[in-house]
């Protein structure tokens, strides 16, 4: 059977998008040996650091890149850019038939930009998110990204009413779930085995943040970091911080609420009643931290998404979201950056009221195989958008 493209490029550039690429590539790799897609993975270098992006690779099993373009940190507009020029000479010399994009990131815009004009079929996984925010970097990117693709893959129904709202064709939307969440299923096992990282206690909470709207701005950050000092007495707080969030502490001076931690996976991890804050973590030991904690303080979203499946409360430190869904049917409840309003929920929670939440429609480990099915053209039925 032929497929519909002979080549295609499948896209990463951020921490976010390497648990989105890796299901798909699997998926790629398990199409019938007689009728190999020649599949390409590039990935832009938007983020670097070995904890920020190799190791993801190794973690999820995914294939060296063939392509990396080492573009590095910089203003939005010179990152886009750089990508950009870089991506349209790869696109250029190996003509891919289709290009995937992930996510909401600037890889994401910028090669789905590169690949349009030159005729390329863009394929957007995880279209139709929408805040309606549009002071977010996200939040443009993926509103330029849906208008210009081709075939729209989505996780949830409200992104299905987001994009006939918009005004795109029933015909390019596709609802196929989750592919984050195929990620998760496929390795929460691998992870609970092999984490090294073991912490001293059974009662702890998790805090990811890293939005600029949180953490550039010295009061919002201010105000955050004294609600959950507050809340770490009670139950001590672990904050993997993203590279940005380690430099904003430096340069406010915020050093005097944290507990610095070193991860050494040799020596059991001492937690204070405190924010115990160490550098970014690997996916298998971040997702079995997470699933064995009692509470995630976020500003992320796809730990938003992760939460509802493991079932463990989220409050998200933020005004909205684009993952409404996750607070409709999952765990998740937004608290903004509100002092009072984190304290509160997370009483209840430490109270035993947190909520429940079930899970959403299609997160069940299989987007990724619909997503390739329909992208090749092979016999698959949809789930169209009513
Ligand atoms: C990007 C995404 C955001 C996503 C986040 C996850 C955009 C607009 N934003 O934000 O949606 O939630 O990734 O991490 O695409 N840095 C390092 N090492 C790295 C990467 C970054 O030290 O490997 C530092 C640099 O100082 C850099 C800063 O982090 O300037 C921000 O990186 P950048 O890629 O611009 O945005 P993120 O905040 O990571």
């Amino acid at each position: 059977m032929n497929n519909r493209f002979d080549k295609i490029f499948l896209v990463a550039g951020a921490r976010p998008n390497f648990m989105k690429i890796a299901p798909i590539a699997h998926a790629f790799n398990r199409v019938d040996e007689t009728n190999q897609i020649d599949y390409k993975v590039v990935h832009t270098g938007q983020h670097y650091d070995y904890e920020m992006s190799q190791a993801f690779f190794d973690d999820l099993e995914i294939n060296r890149p063939d392509y990396f373009l080492g573009v590095g940190s910089a203003s939005h507009a010179v990152q886009t850019a750089r990508i950009m020029m870089a991506f349209e000479e790869v696109c250029l010399k190996e003509k891919p038939g289709a290009v995937v994009v992930v996510g909401d990131v600037n890889s994401t815009v910028a090669c789905a930009l590169v690949a349009k004009k030159l005729g390329i079929g863009v394929a957007h996984v995880e279209a139709g998110l929408r805040s309606y925010d549009r002071t977010m970097p996200e939040e443009i990117n993926r509103i330029l990204t849906d208008t210009i693709s081709d075939y729209l893959f989505t996780t949830c129904k409200d992104a299905n009413r987001n994009l006939k709202k918009e005004g795109i064709s029933k015909g390019k939307i596709y609802f196929v779930g989750n592919v984050m969440i195929d990620t998760l299923l496929q390795f929460r096992a691998k992870a609970e085995k092999s984490a090294k990282i073991k912490i001293d206690q059974e009662d702890y909470a998790l805090l990811t943040l890293h939005r600029p709207s949180n953490v550039d701005d010295k009061r919002t950050f201010k105000s955050i970091l004294e609600a959950l000092k507050e809340v770490s007495k009670r139950i001590p707080i672990l904050f993997p911080a993203h590279p940005r969030t380690q430099k904003q502490v430096k340069a406010f001076g915020y050093e005097k609420y944290f507990n610095f931690l070193e991860l050494n996976p040799k020596n059991t991890v001492k937690l204070r009643n405190s924010i115990n804050l160490s550098g970014p973590l690997s996916y298998v030991e971040f997702l079995n931290l997470m699933a064995k904690s009692k509470l995630v303080y976020t500003d992320s979203g796809g730990i938003q998404e992760e939460t509802t499946i493991l079932a463990i409360p989220c409050l998200t430190i933020r005004e909205n979201t684009e993952r409404p869904v996750t607070i409709e049917e999952g765990t998740n409840i937004l608290v903004g950056s509100d002092r009072e309003k984190i304290a509160e929920e997370s009483d209840k929670i430490l109270k035993g009221k947190g909520k429940k939440g079930r899970i959403p429609k299609l997160w069940d480990g299989k987007a990724a195989e619909r997503t390739v099915n329909i992208l090749l053209g092979r016999p698959y039925e949809p789930f169209r958008p009513q």
